[in-house]
């Protein structure tokens, strides 16, 4: 039996203040609806369908043709926008129905939820928490056996119904035919003139359908973002929750609350993050390594060992035993070797360093492939573009750079060959010569008497 997912992100958030659909609004830059999508998706036979609406283009340049979509040209209420939605649904008989903006719940949890809605042939389960303050939530009402009876949203509740602490997540499992058949019945009578989800659940009832409750242990899970202070909070769980996982596998933190480690990075045993660390995307850190203060890495493979300090590395592998830092700046597509030093005001762009070399102070090398044990000196800058195009630098293994100069690409240093300092290359040096390019000092005695 195979099973899809309506994920309901067309209403405009409102209360966010923001051009943005509320969807779109990021974690850890990763929209909220990403983190659904995520969770849904192992869970799902096919793509998942997400109901658009409010700026519906800008999530549509998100996700691409990664999920299906349904428009809800206007935002009549969940029950509507579910209508929607379950025309794209082809031949899934489950269905899930989600909201775009729960970014804390868990995959485990719909996982769970799943097995138990097919092992008691429900028609529909709804995921419920108990609350301390249920505030703004649809409450859970049950009969007098307990067993589930229908949803009350807030605005339509009677005071005595206002306490109770059971709440309605948003989230559901249906049958899709007893969807189907209940979302023809509802209606907009109630507080807020909508076509109101919750209701089928009643109508279902009222058919002496099967319905039943999920409840979740850990209740927050089922945070909605509304507003940009909740959105802060679900962002603090969210990196808690991560930042836990990491030290019970032997990372240190040195502070919890100032490491931002993306959910695909991955760590290996006695890393060491310092304060105010940001690891995103799909990065990988090896055994042993420290990440200083302040750094920033994203989509990096960095080996073992290696010492990161005050730095920002993109989309580039570093070796193990790597010295980076302070304050080096390595650009997309640089690849570096073992035991390489990149010291501090150092940028590196689309370069490959080898084995052993150092380019330890201020120096800009792009587009360039450095050999192994080579040794830049302080200063050097590779004159990589013209204005229209990008040229290549080649520095052989075992060349010696001097201090301050210029590198004017395209161009070859040779194995071995010497460049003194304060040159301007702008031609091939053979292997093992020496080059210098620079005017002759000349020394004017007496000078000062004149
Ligand atoms: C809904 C539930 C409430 C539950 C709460 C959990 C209903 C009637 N109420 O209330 O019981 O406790 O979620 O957070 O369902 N949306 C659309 N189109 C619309 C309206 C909404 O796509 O026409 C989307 C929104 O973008 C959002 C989701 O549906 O992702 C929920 O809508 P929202 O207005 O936040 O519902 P709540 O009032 O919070
Ligand atoms: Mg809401």
């Amino acid at each position: 039996m195979k099973t899809g997912a309506i994920i309901l992100g067309a209403g405009k958030g409102t209360r966010m203040n923001s051009d943005l659909p509320k969807v779109l609004h990021c974690i850890m830059n990763k929209p909220l609806i990403e983190y659904v999508r995520e969770n849904v998706e192992p869970l799902i036979d096919t793509k998942p369908v997400v109901v658009i609406g409010h700026e519906g283009e800008k999530v549509q340049d998100y996700f691409k043709k990664s999920v299906s979509y349904a428009w809800q040209k206007q935002q009549l209420g969940t029950g509507d926008a579910v209508k929607w939605g379950l025309k794209e649904i082809k031949d899934e008989e489950t269905v899930f129905v989600l909201c775009g903006d729960t970014p804390l719940l868990q995959k485990e949890t719909l996982e769970k939820m799943k097995e138990e809605h097919l092992a008691e042939n429900r028609s529909a389960t709804v995921l419920t928490a108990i609350l301390e303050d249920s505030t703004g939530y649809g409450r859970i009402c049950k009969d007098e056996t307990g067993a589930f009876s229908l949803i009350v949203e807030e605005k339509d509740a009677t005071l005595e119904e206002r306490k109770i602490k059971e709440v309605n997540s948003g989230t559901y499992l249906f049958e899709k035919g007893a969807l189907e058949k209940a979302l023809l019945d509802l209606d907009t009578d109630n507080a807020q003139g909508e076509f109101y989800l919750t209701d089928v659940l009643e109508i279902m009832k009222s058919e002496d359908k099967n319905v039943g409750v999920y409840t979740l242990d850990d209740e927050t899970e089922i945070k909605g973002i509304n507003n940009r202070v909740q959105l802060a909070e679900a962002a603090k769980m969210l990196r808690d929750h991560i930042n836990c996982i990491w030290m019970e596998k032997g990372v240190t933190l040195e502070d919890p609350n100032t490491a931002y480690i993306g959910s695909q990075v991955i760590l290996d045993k006695d890393v060491i993050i310092g304060t105010n660390v940001h690891l995103e995307g799909k990065t990988s850190i090896g055994k042993n390594t420290i990440v200083g203060n302040n750094s920033t890495i994203e989509n990096c493979i960095v080996g073992e060992s290696a010492d990161i300090c005050e730095s920002i590395l993109l989309d580039s592998k570093i070796g193990d035993g790597c010295l980076i830092g302070p304050f080096a700046y390595i650009r997309p597509g640089s690849h570096l070797g073992n035991c390489v030093k990149v010291g501090d005001f150092v940028e590196l762009k689309k370069t490959k360093v080898g084995n052993g070399s150092k380019i330890p102070h201020h120096s800009y090398i792009g587009d360039s492939k450095v050999g192994e044990k080579v040794n830049i000196g302080a200063g050097t800058i590779t004159c990589n573009y013209d204005g229209e195009f990008k040229y290549e630098t080649i520095i052989e293994n075992g060349a010696f750079v001097g201090s301050n100069t210029n590198l004017v690409a395209p161009i070859v240093i040779g194995e071995a060959a010497y460049v003194g300092a304060g040159s301007t290359i702008t031609k091939d040096v053979p292997s093992r010569s020496l080059s210098i390019a620079r005017s002759r000092q000349k020394n004017i005695e007496d000078w000062n008497k004149k």
